[in-house]
Order: structure tokens, then C-alpha cells, then sequence
């Protein structure tokens, strides 16, 4: 077998033709089962029966893993040192093939281990009603009655129980570990949220906000609204982008992709009453909990609006030259129109928070043509057993 590749298989060759098998790891022998190929230059298959095993795995924890099982792992087939080093690898590979950096990489792992990390999950819901994780590239509902990455409260609420009319549940558990779940229906509109707080038999409704902490403050979030999965991300995250921005009293920040004003209310006491915060957030009820979260700090202010290259170059002519962009876009990154505003901006640091390599790889290249270099990365491992890996980019310019 050959060398991991992004997306949480490795790549095999057979006969001129590149096989990405799921299930193994590098250096093994498999036999295969291919599962897809509808596509001339590759295939995808499961390792069906390992001939030869890597030193690396190891007794899958879950029993709903494995090949044609649940797909919402990658990794449970491989001891947690050895997930590290493989997502360190397709860090690097990404940044090399797409970016043309060649960096050593060390995915930092997060307190905690590997099992009973996620706090925030989206379960599919069987015509049964019965509710479960999908089989990789599949619209199945594989029906689970645990998930042993999820935090256990939430799993229970969720989990071995029947959820008739709704196509998914979302569920979320807050640092004071009330557990809230939203029904959506069979479009992924939401229905009905409810809040089972600790020690309560009978869950409320409505929901209201849940509480979070990190960074050494107290957060509000929709229920079930964005904030990091792993309960020690946040802190994590916040205290590498710290370290990044090292911002000054009387600087100006600018936060994209805010969310509840996670890194701008971090950063805010930093540029002190002399400075300015912006965080731009395009979703209504993020915008309110950033707004009642940094309400105790008057340099900090929230933006409702999308960021796009249009809107952010009128932001950028009110704002003037900001001293640090952070930001943190979803899974396809900002896009190369966006960061090349951004890197038009002449901010002295730009430090990018990335949930998927790729799409960081792809961004840095577009600022490298403005002359921005990748001066440090850090990356963490906030979501064990899966392929996916965080990571936070220092920009500045050369
Ligand atoms: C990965 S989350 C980051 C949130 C925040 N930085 C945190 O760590 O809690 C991305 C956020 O970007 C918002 N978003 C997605 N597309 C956007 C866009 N085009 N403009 C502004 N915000 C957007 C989402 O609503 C979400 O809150």
C-alpha cells in the first residue's frame, strides 16, 4: 500500500490505474474490494483482509466501523500516535503539491483521547425513524445505538431511539452539559429544538442559548449553532491564533467568518480601548450571540454580511489598513477572489484558521502571489478517528 492521501484513504496502483483504498494503511498488504469506479483514472475500494499489517493498527473501538459499515470515521483502524503522524503527512502533502511549501508538520493532539470527543453531531434518521451515521459515499443510514467519538450524553439523546417525521438530528452538549437537539426535516429544515438540562427529567422548549467557555471567558451559541466539536478546540484554537496575531493596544483586527465572535472577543482585550475589532458573520443568530458575547467590550463590534471579495473591499475602504486579518471560513476556504482582496489589504499578519488543508493550501498560494509567505503553522487534532485535521496559518508578507 501506498501513501496516505487526503480524505482518509491511502493510494494503490494496479495495472496503470490508481486504487484509493479505505481501511489500510501505508506500507500494508490488503487484498481489496473495489466499491466505486465509475471514474478513467481511479477507483475506490476497502481493505477487505490485511496480509500484511502496519505496526500502526490496531483493534478497531467501535464496532460499527469498518469496511461497508458506519462512514463517519476514517481512522479507527489505526492507534491515536499513528492517526497523528498520517494527518501530519497529508498536511504536508497538500501544502507541497498545492502551495509549493515544503514544511515540516506535527498535528498536536487535544486533551482527552481519541473516544468521546464530539460534542456537536448531525445524525441521519432511517424512514424508520431509527437514527445513524451514513455509509461512506452512500445515502444509507447505517442505525447506530452508540457513537464512541460522540460525548456520551448526547449520543444517549439521541441514539436507540425513534425520530419519525425527520430526516436528521442535530444534537449539542454545552460546557454546563445541557443537551440540545433540533429535528430537521427531510430537507435539512429545522423543526423542533429542545434542551434537556442536567438533572432534568423532561426536556424544555425553547432551547435558548448554550453556554461555552474558552479562552477564559464565557460564550453564548445557538444550541446547536456553530462552535468546535472537541471540547478542548476552542481554547486550543484561540490560543495558537493569540500567539499568531500577537496583537498591540491600538491595533485593528478584523475576525472573518466570526461565528459567535470566538477569535475577535479573544483578541479584543489585546488592541485594549485604543483598538478596534470587526468580525464579519453572515448567519443572523451567530451575529446576535457575537454580539450579546463581546457586549462587554466596546472595541469590538459585529458586521452582518457575507464575505466576498465586493463586500469585503467596501469594508476594507471604511476600515482603512487593518493591522490583523484572522479568518476562519468553512470547508472550501475562502476562495481565491477573497484572498487576494485580503492580501491587497497590507495587513502585517493573516492568520488563517483551516479545517481543510486543501483548501488552506489553495488560499496560501493565492496570497503568495501578493507576497504573503506561510511563516508558521500549528495543527491540531480536533476530530480523532476522522481524517479531517485543523490548522492555523501564520501570512505575512516577505
Ligand atoms: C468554521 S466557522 C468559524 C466560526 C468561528 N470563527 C469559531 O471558531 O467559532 C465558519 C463561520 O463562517 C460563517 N460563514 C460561512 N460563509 C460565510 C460568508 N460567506 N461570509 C461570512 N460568514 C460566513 C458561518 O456561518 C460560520 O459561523
Amino acid at each position: 500500500m501506498g501513501p496516505v492521501a487526503h480524505g482518509g484513504h491511502c493510494v494503490a496502483r494496479h495495472e496503470g490505474r490508481v486504487v484509493f483504498v479505505r481501511h489500510t494503511l501505508p506500507g500494508e498488504r490488503v487484498v481489496v474490494e473495489v466499491t466505486e469506479d465509475r471514474q478513467k483514472g481511479f477507483c475506490r475500494a476497502d481493505a477487505v483482509e490485511v496480509l500484511e499489517a502496519s505496526p500502526d493498527r490496531v483493534e478497531r473501538p467501535c464496532p460499527y466501523s469498518g469496511p461497508g459499515k458506519c462512514g463517519g470515521c476514517d481512522w479507527q483502524h489505526v492507534g491515536h500516535e499513528g492517526q497523528l503522524r498520517l494527518k501530519a503527512a497529508v498536511v504536508r502533502e497538500q501544502l507541497s503539491r498545492l502551495a509549493g511549501i515544503d514544511l515540516p508538520v506535527v498535528v498536536e493532539p487535544l486533551p482527552g483521547g481519541p473516544l468521546r470527543w464530539r460534542s456537536r453531531a448531525r445524525f441521519a434518521v432511517e424512514r424508520t425513524g431509527e437514527p445513524g451515521l451514513r455509509r461512506h459515499r452512500s445515502h444509507d443510514v447505517v442505525v447506530l445505538d452508540d457513537c464512541p467519538i460522540t460525548v456520551e450524553p448526547a449520543a444517549r439523546a439521541v441514539l436507540g431511539r425513534r425520530w419519525l417525521d425527520s430526516g436528521a438530528v442535530d444534537v449539542a452538549i454545552d460546557s454546563a452539559g445541557a443537551v440540545t437537539t433540533t429535528t430537521l426535516d427531510r430537507r435539512g429544515r429545522p423543526q423542533e429544538t429542545s434542551v434537556l438540562r442536567p438533572g432534568a427529567e423532561v426536556p424544555e422548549e425553547p432551547a435558548g442559548r448554550a453556554q461555552r467557555s474558552a479562552g477564559g471567558r464565557d460564550w453564548e451559541v445557538e444550541g446547536t449553532g456553530f462552535w468546535q466539536v472537541h471540547p478542548a478546540a476552542a481554547d486550543a484554537l484561540v490560543a495558537a491564533v493569540s500567539e499568531f496575531a500577537a496583537v498591540q493596544p491600538g491595533e485593528t483586527v478584523l475576525d472573518l467568518y466570526a461565528g459567535a465572535g470566538l477569535f475577535g472577543g479573544a483578541l479584543a482585550p489585546g488592541v485594549g480601548a485604543g483598538g478596534r475589532v470587526v468580525c464579519v458573520e453572515s448567519d443572523e443568530a451567530a451575529c446576535a450571540a457575537a454580539d450579546a458575547n463581546l457586549a462587554d467590550l466596546p472595541q469590538a463590534e459585529v458586521w452582518q454580511g457575507d464575505v466576498d471579495a465586493a463586500g469585503l473591499t467596501e469594508l476594507l475602504g471604511d476600515l482603512g489598513r487593518p493591522d490583523v486579518v484572522v479568518l476562519d471560513p468553512p470547508r472550501a476556504g475562502a476562495g481565491q477572489d477573497v484572498s487576494r482582496v485580503l492580501a491587497g489589504a497590507g495587513a502585517r499578519a493573516v492568520v488563517y484558521v483551516a479545517c481543510d488543508p486543501a483548501s488552506l493550501a489553495r488560499d496560501v498560494a493565492a496570497f503568495a502571489d501578493a507576497g504573503y509567505r506561510l511563516q508558521a503553522l500549528r495543527a491540531f487534532d480536533c476530530f480523532p478517528m476522522t481524517a479531517h485535521v485543523e490548522c492555523v496559518a501564520l501570512l505575512a508578507q516577505a
